[in-house]
């Protein structure tokens, strides 16, 4: 799964080229248009009052941008950045430490912030609130609370799942914000950007089939130009034009709309073995040997945003527009059998 070529999850090639390729200021972050309007307005509200810009919450799936806005907020603020995540920050001292050392107007940047633990997360709630940390110190009787002011920063959260963040977390961010898929548009942009800085020679409708293929996913559209690149390399002298990607793409099995094997396996498993559905998560993730939670982070939401499967009360449901996508006829829909249930 990891392997996943359309996965938005960072895998072991990507992270040099991540780097890379990551825009350093918010002229050069293509698409999130309304995020980049707001956080403008945001960072120029701030720098006028001399004060760190306000705690900030990006949420949205793998791959979209979110650690890259978080070290572009700091070079907007021309603020030193620390960035951490919520696994890594074990014990509450841990979390005392890391805020103590905070630099006046620093950020903090704690990615996948819903794994968080309790006790390291309650820490937070009146560091964010009033720049203090409450820290019980001694033990048994001797035991006192001590209330150390810290620095003003600013805490810059991510998650891939807004519900898992617990509502204390939540209301204690002056902004959320939910990054969705790019459009067509952005992505072409995107493509065409770092085919530019990687030197990569390209005609235009082959970074358009590499647009339209990357599940308006920045790091899938990077990832998948590297590996059509390689393609043109061995076999097509350097240059990607259209014949050239689709070629290449259809050898990774990444169709034209930029669905994998694993897609149309849990789609056909839903169509065979569950009539089209509504079927539990859990029941599908079993069928199809994968993790809910990898189901629910990485497979669907680019699934539901095509449109192909909807979550209902009663499970997941395939649509008619992916039985048409799949080349299989939709069954009929039997309302009598419907009305007798009752
Ligand atoms: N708006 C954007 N414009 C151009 N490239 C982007 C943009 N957003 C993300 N990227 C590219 O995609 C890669 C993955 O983005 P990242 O911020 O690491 O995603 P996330 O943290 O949401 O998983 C980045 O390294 C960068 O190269
Ligand atoms: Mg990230």
């Amino acid at each position: 799964m990891s392997e996943r070529v359309v996965s938005g999850v960072q895998q072991e090639g990507d992270s040099q080229v991540d780097y890379t390729l990551r825009p350093k200021s918010l002229k050069d972050y293509i698409g999130q248009y309304k995020i980049v309007e707001n956080l403008k307005i945001s960072i120029a509200a701030a720098k006028q009052r001399s004060e760190p810009l306000d705690h900030t919450l990006l949420y949205g799936p793998p791959g979209l941008g979110k650690t890259t806005l978080s070290t572009i907020l700091a070079n907007e603020m021309e603020s030193p950045i620390k960035i951490t995540s919520g696994p890594a920050i074990e014990r509450a001292g841990d979390m005392v430490s890391i805020l103590t050392r905070l630099r006046k107007g620093e950020i903090l940047f704690i990615d996948e912030i819903h794994r968080l633990n309790r006790t390291v997360e309650e820490i937070l709630y009146s560091a964010m609130e009033d720049f203090v940390v409450s820290w019980m110190i001694d033990k048994g009787l001797k035991a006192r609370s001590m209330n150390l002011p810290i620095q003003p920063f600013t805490l810059i959260g991510a998650t891939t799942r807004y519900g898992m963040v617990s509502s204390p977390l939540r209301d204690r961010f002056g902004s959320v914000f939910r990054l969705n898929f790019y459009d067509n548009k952005s992505m072409e942009m995107i493509v065409k950007r770092s085919a530019t800085i990687t030197n990569i020679e390209s005609e235009i409708e082959g970074i358009i089939e590499i647009a339209k293929r990357s599940r308006g996913t920045p790091r899938i559209a990077n990832r998948l130009l590297r590996r059509v690149r390689d393609y043109a390399q061995v076999k097509a002298n350097n240059k990607i034009s259209k014949i050239v990607a689709q070629e290449a793409l259809t050898k990774l099995e990444v169709d034209e709309i930029g669905l994998d094997n694993n897609d149309r396996l849990l789609l056909m498993s839903i169509i065979e073995k569950f009539k089209g559905g509504p079927v539990g998560i859990d029941t599908i993730a079993t069928s199809i040997s994968e993790e809910a939670e990898t189901i629910e982070d990485v497979y669907e939401p680019y699934l539901i945003q095509m449109g192909f499967l909807e979550r209902t009360k009663k499970g997941r449901l395939v649509t008619e527009r992916a039985y048409v996508h799949l080349d299989i006829t939709p069954p009929k829909k039997n309302t009598t059998d419907q009305a007798t249930l009752f």
